[in-house]
């Protein structure tokens, strides 16, 4: 297994030693490098050592800090001891043997676990921005069926008691064990919903031209590109002739080489027209597109409406 050094023992190296942690690869972590190492000495049981410590080992760093000045400091001294080092999480994860996709796409859903979101959320004000009578989103949700509607990202599953009442049966399918599990124990009650743990990329397990709709909100803005063309062929796929998907999702191409964890407000590198011609290559009518602004950030993201036509 191919190991690595975090130089920098502070939050941003912490957070990618957690982040390994929950990938089973902490054995790749081989020690943290700290001006402070003196007192830390250890951290989760990874050591912290002195820079020289660490200077005979023929070992990558990675550079965790995030104030620039601090970033070229260190890149001098690695720089000096003709040290190999990047700053570029997604190298190491190659390095270690991970897929770059992958690593992003667990990374992402990672980043949702004991975080406030899901609570805040819940919040009136939050829930209005989907919810409102007048909004795009609501404008154009009541287009769907929902004799059998899949929520694709549900988290917690607040969107759900807004419409259980006018669904037959719900399928709620997310990445995350965690948020499956928060909303099987939510919902013990209803007996017309199915979960679905799901890899992140497919719907593998729900079958063809069996549902009647489809949508995703405030999730699928943060999924890389490839993720969303390999969905946008199942949502093809699973849904009847005659289906709606609604999707809300990035319009940000302020940089090709956004993703979530470094684009604009989190969003990854998608347009309005990109989708529209995944969506339309995959089958689908495009019904509408209405490009939003998010928290203040003009025109961030898109929400599109899909059909899947009935052929001849
Ligand atoms: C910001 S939360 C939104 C949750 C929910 N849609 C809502 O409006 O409350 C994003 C959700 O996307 C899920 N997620 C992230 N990446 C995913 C992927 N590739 N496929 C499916 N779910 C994913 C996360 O686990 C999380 O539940």
């Amino acid at each position: 297994m191919n190991k690595f050094i975090i130089y920098g023992a502070g939050k941003c190296g912490q957070k990618w030693l957690d982040f390994f942690k929950y990938k089973h690869l902490q054995e790749c972590v081989y020690c943290f490098v700290d001006k402070n190492a003196k007192s830390i000495k250890k951290i989760s049981g990874v050591d912290v050592l002195s820079f020289e410590e660490t200077y005979n080992l023929d070992l990558p760093y990675l550079i965790a800090v995030t104030d620039s000045e601090l970033k070229e400091e260190i890149e001098n001294i690695l720089r000096k001891a003709n040290k190999k080092y990047t700053d570029n999480i997604e190298y190491i994860a190659e390095y270690c043997g991970e897929d770059r996709i992958t690593f992003n796409r667990d990374y992402c859903a990672w980043s949702h676990l004991n975080t406030s979101y899901f609570e805040r959320a819940e919040e009136s004000d939050w829930m209005d921005v989907f919810w409102n009578k007048n909004g795009v989103f609501y404008k154009m949700f009541i287009n769907l069926d929902l004799s059998n509607v899949v929520e694709l990202a549900c988290g917690h599953g607040r969107h759900v008691p807004m419409y259980a009442s006018s669904a037959k049966h719900i399928t709620l399918v997310d990445i995350l064990e965690d948020n499956i599990r928060f909303c099987k124990e939510r919902f013990r009650n209803k007996n017309n919903i199915s979960y679905y743990c799901n890899n992140g990329y497919n719907l593998s397990e729900l079958a063809d031209s069996s549902y009647t709709s489809l949508f995703s909100y405030d999730a699928m803005v943060h999924f890389e590109m490839l993720d969303i063309v390999s969905y946008l062929k199942e949502f093809y796929r699973i849904l009847m002739p005659g289906g709606y998907a609604l999707l809300h999702h990035s319009n940000n191409t302020s940089d090709y080489k956004a993703a979530f964890k470094t684009g604009v407000a989190m969003r990854s590198y998608m347009s309005a027209d990109i989708f529209a011609y995944f969506a339309y290559r995959n089958g689908f009518e495009i019904v509408e597109q209405k490009i939003i602004d998010w928290e203040g950030i003009k025109n961030l993201d898109c929400i599109t409406l899909l059909k899947k036509p009935h052929i001849l």
